[in-house]
């Protein structure tokens, strides 16, 4: 391959599984490693939609490989199936999630305890289980999606803060014990993906918040073109990169760092409104 095309192609017969691939972020992830030369191993809960999204990609020798993330004792031996049927792993794009809408005081501990399963213990598991993979391959790349809840409390999204916030400190740790390992471990900063997040997002009972929901994403920007900057900031090493639609989605991200009590004020206020349902 010229050295033109390898640019073009950065992952280029590399083997790269992302989860949450079903829909939204991930999908359009799929579709831009695909398009980088990658071979995708497709996983979440509905095999039908992963099936869906597979005969969609350019390229061949793709996978689907359905999982639930929060069971964690089931991960060890699908990452030994991967093995077998794709010969390696060479990136590990942790990014099922799912989100809430409900105040703490009435969200069920149940529902927090899901929260936390999906998001953080089911990535915790995930890497720990690939880990010795990228290892003995002499490296590779753990990337896993975070959100703008990841860097600052959003009121009716407690679990959903508490699980982003806990992946940033997951995944700065695991960066600098790996280093030396050449493996690479990037978090994704999302705000307003076109997706199915909202309406799948868990209500403070556990129910879904569904189509009707006060939340879209309706200006928000496309999973493919969101799928494109990231695989392009991916193949450049990137440790932290946020994905979002415009500067004015940004400008929190900025503040935080600068004047957290101008955010805390600010989140305090749309607490009181009815903002965050
Ligand atoms: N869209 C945004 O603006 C935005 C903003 C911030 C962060 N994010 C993050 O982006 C990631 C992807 O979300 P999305 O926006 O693309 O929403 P989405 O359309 O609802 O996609 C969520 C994906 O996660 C999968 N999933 C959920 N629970 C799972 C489980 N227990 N086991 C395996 N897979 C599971 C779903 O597939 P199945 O139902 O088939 O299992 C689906 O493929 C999430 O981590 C989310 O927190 C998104």
């Amino acid at each position: 391959m010229t050295h033109t095309r390898m640019a073009a192609r950065p992952y280029h017969d590399r083997v790269v599984w992302i989860t949450g691939a079903s829909s939204g972020v991930g999908e359009g992830l799929a579709h831009a490693f695909a398009g980088a030369g990658a071979r995708v191993v497709l996983s979440a809960r509905r095999g039908d939609e992963l099936e869906r999204v597979r005969s969609a990609l350019p390229g061949d020798g793709h996978v689907v490989v359905p999982m639930d993330v929060s069971r964690a004792d089931a991960v060890p031996a699908l990452v030994a199936d991967v093995r077998q049927r794709c010969g390696r792993i060479d990136v590990l794009v942790c990014n099922a999630g799912v989100s809430q809408r409900g105040r703490f005081a009435e969200t069920t501990l149940d529902v927090f305890r899901r929260i936390i399963e999906v998001n953080l213990l089911g990535v915790a598991a995930h890497i720990h289980a690939v880990l010795p993979v990228l290892r003995e391959q002499g490296g590779g790349h753990v990337v896993v999606t975070s959100s703008v809840a990841g860097k600052f409390g959003i009121p009716g999204r407690s679990a959903y803060c508490a699980s982003k916030h806990a992946v940033h400190g997951l995944c700065d740790a695991l960066r600098a014990e790996h280093a030396h390992e050449n493996i690479r471990v990037s978090t994704l900063v999302i705000a307003a993906v076109k997706s199915n997040v909202n309406a799948n997002a868990y209500t403070a009972d556990g129910g879904q918040v569904g189509t009707g929901g006060r939340w879209s994403y309706s200006g928000g920007m496309e999973a493919k073109v969101a799928g494109r900057k990231i695989v392009a900031a991916l193949a450049r090493g990137q440790e932290e990169i946020n994905v979002v639609p415009n500067r004015r989605a940004a400008l929190p991200l900025w503040q935080q760092r600068l004047w957290p009590r101008l955010v805390y004020r600010r989140m305090a206020k749309l607490a009181r409104s009815k903002w965050w349902a």
